[in-house]
């Protein structure tokens, strides 16, 4: 007895199935799929020529409310292949889509204004999370300059504000400052072997008191009162011999 024509048979296929005809999108999902490994079907309902609408938009998933990044355009402008869904292709442009996850770098640079903060985010970042040496751009102030010290007095995100640490060498102040530097380094006195950051600290530019570190000692207030300052005997702090001085003060 001849059977009931039902009409053509719907073949399905399975995740198993893909192997047979995509072995090499099977394959890279394998290796570089990450969270996107094993949601084949998840992605992919159905397939042609049945169903013709198989290819899914990013959002029919990543859409969570209130997750801003899932609200650009594009998702596939920098994730290149859904199926190597953490490769990431960066133009050198980008800086907008960056602060969906990052804003405290974008508000360091807007709060110091500097040429960096007319470069776009990529200009420095090249691919995502790279960190760049600023001497990939710049030169040291000197010859003498560590060239991995740049990070001791400024900041990558605010360049022009100088603020350092006690571990700054007199010589890297010394690649600007080369006459100080000098008298430095001739002078006979006890300062000489006092780097420039531990007098002046902090900020780029502070002048320290002679009295933050002696106080009035050893001096009495009688004798210190008829004077302006110590420099009228002791000279400049980089020098406390400097003759001149120390004559002003014998012909008194
Ligand atoms: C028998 C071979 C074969 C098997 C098995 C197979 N495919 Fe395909 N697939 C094809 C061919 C051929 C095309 C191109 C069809 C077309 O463009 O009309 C295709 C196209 C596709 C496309 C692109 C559709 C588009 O709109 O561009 C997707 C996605 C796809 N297959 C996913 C899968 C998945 C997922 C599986 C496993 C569940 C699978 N395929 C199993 C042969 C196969
Ligand atoms: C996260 C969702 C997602 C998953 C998981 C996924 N795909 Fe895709 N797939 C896509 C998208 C989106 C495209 C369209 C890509 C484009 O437009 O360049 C695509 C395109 C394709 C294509 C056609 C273009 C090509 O690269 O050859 C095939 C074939 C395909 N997928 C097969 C598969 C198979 C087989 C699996 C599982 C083993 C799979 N996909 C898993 C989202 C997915
Ligand atoms: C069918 C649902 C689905 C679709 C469509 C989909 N994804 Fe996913 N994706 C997931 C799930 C589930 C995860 C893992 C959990 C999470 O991070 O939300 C994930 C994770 C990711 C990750 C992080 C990967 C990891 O291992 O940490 C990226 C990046 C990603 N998806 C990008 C995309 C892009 C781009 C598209 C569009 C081309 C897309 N997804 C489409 C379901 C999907
Ligand atoms: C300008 C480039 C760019 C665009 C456009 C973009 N992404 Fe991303 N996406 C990234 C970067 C960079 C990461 C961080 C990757 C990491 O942590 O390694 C990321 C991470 C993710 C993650 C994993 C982390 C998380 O928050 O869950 C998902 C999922 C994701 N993107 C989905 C999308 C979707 C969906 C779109 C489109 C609506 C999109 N992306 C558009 C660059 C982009
Ligand atoms: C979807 C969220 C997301 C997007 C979009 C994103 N990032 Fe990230 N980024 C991360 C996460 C998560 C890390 C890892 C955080 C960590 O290691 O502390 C990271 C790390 C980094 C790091 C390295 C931090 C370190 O300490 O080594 C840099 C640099 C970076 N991102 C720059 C960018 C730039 C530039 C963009 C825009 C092109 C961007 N990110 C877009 C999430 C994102
Ligand atoms: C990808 C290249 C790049 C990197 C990396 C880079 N810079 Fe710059 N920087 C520039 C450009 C371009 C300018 C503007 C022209 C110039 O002064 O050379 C600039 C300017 C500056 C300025 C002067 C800013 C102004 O407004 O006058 C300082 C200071 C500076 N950079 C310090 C640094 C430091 C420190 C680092 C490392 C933490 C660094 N840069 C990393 C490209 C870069
Ligand atoms: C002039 C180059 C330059 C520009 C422009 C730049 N960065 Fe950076 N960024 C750096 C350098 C250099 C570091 C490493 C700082 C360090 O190690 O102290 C860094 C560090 C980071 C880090 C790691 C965490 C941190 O704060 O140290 C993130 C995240 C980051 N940048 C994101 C961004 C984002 C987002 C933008 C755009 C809004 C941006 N950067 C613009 C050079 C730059
Ligand atoms: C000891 C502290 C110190 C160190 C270390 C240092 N800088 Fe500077 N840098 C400064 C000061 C102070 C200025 C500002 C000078 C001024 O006001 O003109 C400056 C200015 C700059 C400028 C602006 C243009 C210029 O030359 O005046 C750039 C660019 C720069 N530094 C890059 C670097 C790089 C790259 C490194 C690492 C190789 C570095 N700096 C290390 C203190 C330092
Ligand atoms: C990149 C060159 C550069 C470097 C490196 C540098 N300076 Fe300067 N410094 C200058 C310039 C230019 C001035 C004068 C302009 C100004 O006042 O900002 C100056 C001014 C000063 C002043 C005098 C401010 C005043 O009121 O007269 C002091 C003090 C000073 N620097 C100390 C230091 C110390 C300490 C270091 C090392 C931590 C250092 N500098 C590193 C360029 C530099
Ligand atoms: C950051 C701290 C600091 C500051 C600021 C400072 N000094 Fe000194 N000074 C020292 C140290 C340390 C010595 C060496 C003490 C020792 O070895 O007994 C010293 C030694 C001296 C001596 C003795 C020199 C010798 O060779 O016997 C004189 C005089 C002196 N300081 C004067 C001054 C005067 C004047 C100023 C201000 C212009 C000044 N100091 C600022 C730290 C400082
Ligand atoms: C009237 C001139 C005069 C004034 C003003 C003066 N000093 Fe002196 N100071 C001297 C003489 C003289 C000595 C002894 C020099 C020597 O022993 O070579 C001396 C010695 C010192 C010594 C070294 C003491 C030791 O035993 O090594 C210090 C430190 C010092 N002065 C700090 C100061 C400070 C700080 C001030 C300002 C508050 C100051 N002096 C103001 C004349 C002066
Ligand atoms: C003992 C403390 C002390 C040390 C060490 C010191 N300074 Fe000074 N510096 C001063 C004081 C105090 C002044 C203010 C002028 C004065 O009183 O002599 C000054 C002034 C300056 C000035 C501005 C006036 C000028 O002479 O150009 C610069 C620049 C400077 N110092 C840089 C340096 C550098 C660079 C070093 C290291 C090589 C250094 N200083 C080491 C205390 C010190």
């Amino acid at each position: 007895m001849p059977q009931e024509n039902t009409g053509p048979v719907h073949a399905t296929v399975e995740a198993s199935d893909c192997m047979k005809c995509h072995e090499d999108v099977v394959f890279t999902l394998a290796h570089k799929g990450k969270a996107h490994k094993e949601i084949c079907l998840e992605c992919h309902r159905g397939h042609p020529p049945a169903d013709m609408q198989i290819i899914p938009e990013c959002n029919s998933c990543h859409d969570e409310a209130g997750q801003k990044h899932f609200a650009l355009d594009n998702c596939m402008g920098c994730h290149v292949n859904p199926h190597t869904p953490l490769v990431i292709k960066l133009t050198r442009n980008i800086t907008t889509p960056c602060l969906t996850c990052h804003t405290g770098q974008f508000e360091q640079l807007q709060e110091k204004l500097s040429i960096h903060s007319k470069l776009a985010c990529t200009a420095c970042h090249n691919y995502h999370g790279q960190i760049q040496p600023c001497q990939n751009c710049h030169l040291p102030h000197s010859d003498t300059m560590d060239s991995n010290s740049c990070k001791k007095c400024h900041m990558a995100h605010q360049p022009l504000v100088v603020a350092y640490g006690e571990d700054i060498v007199s010589e890297d102040c010394g690649s600007c400052h080369t006459e100080v530097y000098g008298v430095m380094s001739e002078n006979k006195t006890k300062h000489r072997g006092v780097t420039c950051v531990s007098c002046h600290y902090e900020t780029h530019g502070m002048i320290p008191a002679c009295q933050k570190c002696h106080g009035q000692w050893p001096h009495p207030t009688e004798i210190l009162n008829k004077f302006t300052n110590c420099r009228e005997c002791h000279g400049m702090a980089h020098d406390l011999m400097a003759t001149d001085y120390i004559t002003n003060v014998f012909r008194k």
